[in-house]
């Protein structure tokens, strides 16, 4: 057995550091059994053992050289891992426990939604006609799923109050760029192609780049002190050559434009559409309908709001919403119902903007989401919404005073803090968030929105209970504390992960993603 003793860093801890939390790092004094220093499955070969015992052959054999070539075969994979079979289980459960996830912890990452994903989506997406069907199979045989489309798309209607939706969209970033074609399209169908697309600054990243895509040139308005449509500048911007405004509400401070009655009037006024970035629905969901307040056009994020998996997991989905205007450009094809309660898909439409994914969508996704839809009610679904800006005000409230604010107004579903208490000691969002890991949550998310600087944005969702959430508060108090007593310590951190500071830039620009063996590396 090898001491672990000289290869460990010296154990250092921090002020105030949680007793549970000296004891751990005080563990690096011997080599425990399982540890963070997991060798990859490569490294932990030993010549001649094997995780499988092959049947006698019961054929003739066969020469792979003779059969496929010699170019396509080889005799040997160098460092190919030789394991047993409970080597490989034991190293890919331990790894599997490793990846921090929604079923881990709080998931704070604002702009994200990382709530809960309950099981019972899981359970219908699986069940088998559901899971099995092929997109090509005639409809009379897939009415069940396409009625599970209908049915997704009549919740999400009623839930924005639009007239119209599109399933297809596989993320909100594309259901940004399909909504802007549908615009693009009327517009030009009406004579009156204009140029510009506003986007306030606290808009979602995805908004300029979609708008971009879509062949517009953007103007950017600035917010007001409070991180809303400043009125009088878009008084100003708004000319007759703006095709829309694409409008994220509640915006990237969490904020709701108080005053999206009187902008939605001014940008028709003006001849121009109102489009809402809705992935935030999860804040207004029974509480608010965009249609009621003018929008034309609408997304959603299924994997945000409405509970299907994201980040490293599922694919994603982003329905668009549209006013009737807007109908005549859906993506093709839309389902639709006859009276005698079949569903079909219809391809004759000749002012759709066309196909903008495969088959129907994300069919997985609507599955879940309506799921999760059902299993809620219209008033469960309410509720979640008053959590989700619940958790994120007791958020914001206790950790005022520790933390700069980002926007003088109460946020709905997320709050957004600034580091420049903190910076002034020299020590940013990013060392902060790092500091979090140590502690046992995932960060938040760091610098978003650009407005305001050095940001910390955190979204709790509805998931969180009051004990986690005070738990993560007490982190970041301890933290903030330990950046006035050691900022130098806040610098290093993480301190208890496998692999600490990275260089981050070369991370991602000479990205190592193929292991070699260590005489090739
Ligand atoms: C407000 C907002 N708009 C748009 C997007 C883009 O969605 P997606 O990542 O699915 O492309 C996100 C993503 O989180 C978002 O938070």
């Amino acid at each position: 057995m090898t001491l672990g003793r000289s290869l460990w860093p010296p154990c250092r801890n921090p002020p105030g550091l949680p007793e549970r939390e000296i004891m751990e790092n005080r563990i690096r004094e011997a080599r425990p059994h399982v540890n963070r220093n997991e060798k990859l499955i490569f490294e932990r070969s030993t010549p001649g053992k094997s995780g499988v015992d092959f049947a006698p052959l019961d054929v003739p054999p066969v020469s792979p050289e003779e059969v496929l070539g010699p170019e396509l075969s080889r005799s040997e994979v160098e460092g190919f891992p030789e394991v047993s079979e409970l080597e490989v289980i034991r190293h890919f459960t331990r790894l599997s426990t490793w990846n921090y996830g929604v079923d881990t912890g709080l998931y704070p990452l604002g702009s994200c939604t990382m709530k809960y994903n309950p099981r019972i989506n899981e359970e219908v997406a699986r069940l088998e006609g559901l899971a099995t069907d092929h997109p090509y199979a005639p409809e009379a045989l897939v009415q069940g799923c396409l009625g599970v489309l209908h049915e997704t798309a009549r919740c999400l209607k009623e839930i924005t109050g639009m007239d119209a939706i599109t399933l297809q969209p596989a993320a909100g970033a594309q259901a940004e760029l399909a909504g802007i074609l549908m615009i693009r399209a009327c517009l030009a169908e009406r004579g009156d192609p204009r140029r510009h697309i506003l986007i306030p600054d606290s808009a979602h990243g995805t908004n300029p780049a979609s708008a971009t895509i879509a062949g517009y040139e953007v103007r950017n308005i600035k917010s007001d002190e409070c991180g809303c449509i400043d009125l009088a500048n878009l008084e100003h911007a708004m000319t007759e050559d703006v095709a829309a405004l694409m409008l994220t509400n509640p915006n990237t401070l969490g904020i709701f434009e108080s005053k999206i009655r009187e902008i939605s009037d001014l940008v028709h006024a003006r001849g121009g559409f109102m489009y809402m970035d809705g992935a935030n629905m999860n804040a207004l969901v029974g509480v608010a309908r965009p249609a009621d307040f003018g929008v034309d056009v609408m997304h959603l994020n299924l994997h945000k709001t409405f509970s299907t998996p994201h980040g490293g997991g599922g694919p994603g989905s982003g329905p668009v919403a549209v006013k009737n205007v807007l109908e005549p450009y859906l993506p093709l094809p839309i389902i639709e119902q006859a009276p005698d309660g079949g569903f079909g898909l219809n391809y004759d439409r000749p002012r759709s903007i066309g196909r903008v994914r495969a088959f129907y969508g994300n069919f997985g996704m609507a599955v879940r989401a309506l799921a999760y839809i059902q299993a809620n009610g219209f008033e469960g679904l309410r509720q979640t919404a008053r959590d989700a800006v619940l958790n994120a005000n007791y958020l914001n409230s206790s950790l005022t005073g520790l933390y700069e604010l980002g926007s003088c107004c109460p946020p709905m579903h997320e709050c957004v803090f600034s580091d420049r208490r903190q910076a002034a000691r020299g020590v940013r969002t990013g060392d902060i968030a790092k500091r979090l890991i140590d502690y046992g949550f995932h960060p938040y998310t760091t610098a978003f929105p650009l407005i305001v600087p050095g940001a910390l944005m955190i979204e709790p969702t509805e998931s969180a209970s009051k004990e986690e959430l005070d738990a993560f508060i007490h982190a970041l108090a301890s933290i903030a504390q330990e950046v006035e007593e050691d900022p130098e310590f806040v610098l290093q951190a993480p301190h208890t992960t496998r692999v600490t500071r990275l260089d981050e830039a070369a991370a991602a620009r000479r990205p190592v993603l193929r292991w070699k063996p260590s005489h090739q590396a």
